[in-house]
């Protein structure tokens, strides 16, 4: 096989696809399972261009992505980790994904639904969850109480929630207010359940958060509860550059 630029060892390549534990794949290469441009290869070191060679393990076609990025509508009940003993992850949720590296950037509470980045490039993560980078989150929630024009104002003066700190300044939009009131909130800053500090310090409480964009990037509407689907590379480099 000739030399490339672009060389990575054979077993790293499937465990990087999440193929297994590099022991697993270590033993499926040397019992022949694993071709590469359809010849059988026998040594987990042997060294491979990534970007044009065609690996396949028992017959299977194993593309390689360097990085991925999907979109997921989280739905409530689900938790913001990679993995979890009792729990379901949002990464179950991700089923066509190539990478055993994924996860989210940023977490969602339990009971929060709506729009989470999943990815394994950390760049875009911190981009976005930089607290220097101030980048808008957006929520829709529905609140047991009133909200009034004095929410909107301390809102927008920025809270105590307890912390050192108030929180930066916030936008709060009444959508519907009675005895249950309807509101879409913009933060910019992702402290922990933030959005139901503030509206407790409010004397609200919050029945149900939904996230329906981060910066520029939107909820794909189309999408139901517990789907994802891959970012677009438009979406992807319109986040890799957020708060730019
Ligand atoms: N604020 C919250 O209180 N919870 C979330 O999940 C996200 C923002």
């Amino acid at each position: 096989m000739e030399e490339s630029v672009c060389m990575m060892r054979i077993d790293k390549y499937l465990a990087e696809m999440g193929q297994g534990t590099r022991s697993e794949i270590k033993k499926l290469i040397r019992s022949g399972r694993v071709m590469v441009d359809g010849e059988t290869v026998k040594k987990p070191e042997l060294k491979i261009d990534e970007t044009t060679q065609k690996v396949s393990l028992e017959g299977k076609q194993i593309g390689y992505a360097k990085k991925e990025y999907y979109m997921l509508y989280k739905p409530a009940g689900v938790i913001s980790a990679t993995k979890d003993d009792r729990d379901k992850t949002v990464l179950d949720l991700i089923t066509d994904k190539k990478r055993n590296d994924l996860f989210p950037v940023g977490r969602l509470d339990k009971d929060t639904e709506g729009l989470l980045l999943i990815t394994n490039d950390g760049e875009m993560a911190h981009r976005l969850l930089s607290p220097k980078k101030h980048v808008d989150k957006c929520y829709f929630t529905k609140v047991t109480g009133r909200i009034d024009e004095e929410d909107i104002h301390r809102f927008k003066e920025g809270v105590d929630i307890g912390d050192e700190k108030k929180t930066l300044p916030a936008d709060l939009e009444i959508l519907s207010s009675g005895e249950i009131s309807e509101a879409k909130v913009t933060i910019r800053e992702g402290r922990y359940h933030q959005v139901k500090r503030m509206f407790a310090a409010c004397g609200l409480h919050v029945q149900a958060l939904k996230r329906v964009a981060i910066g520029g990037g939107a909820l794909d509407k189309t999408l139901e509860p517990g789907e994802c689907r891959p970012l677009t590379q438009q979406e992807a480099a319109a986040i890799l550059t957020e708060g730019e």
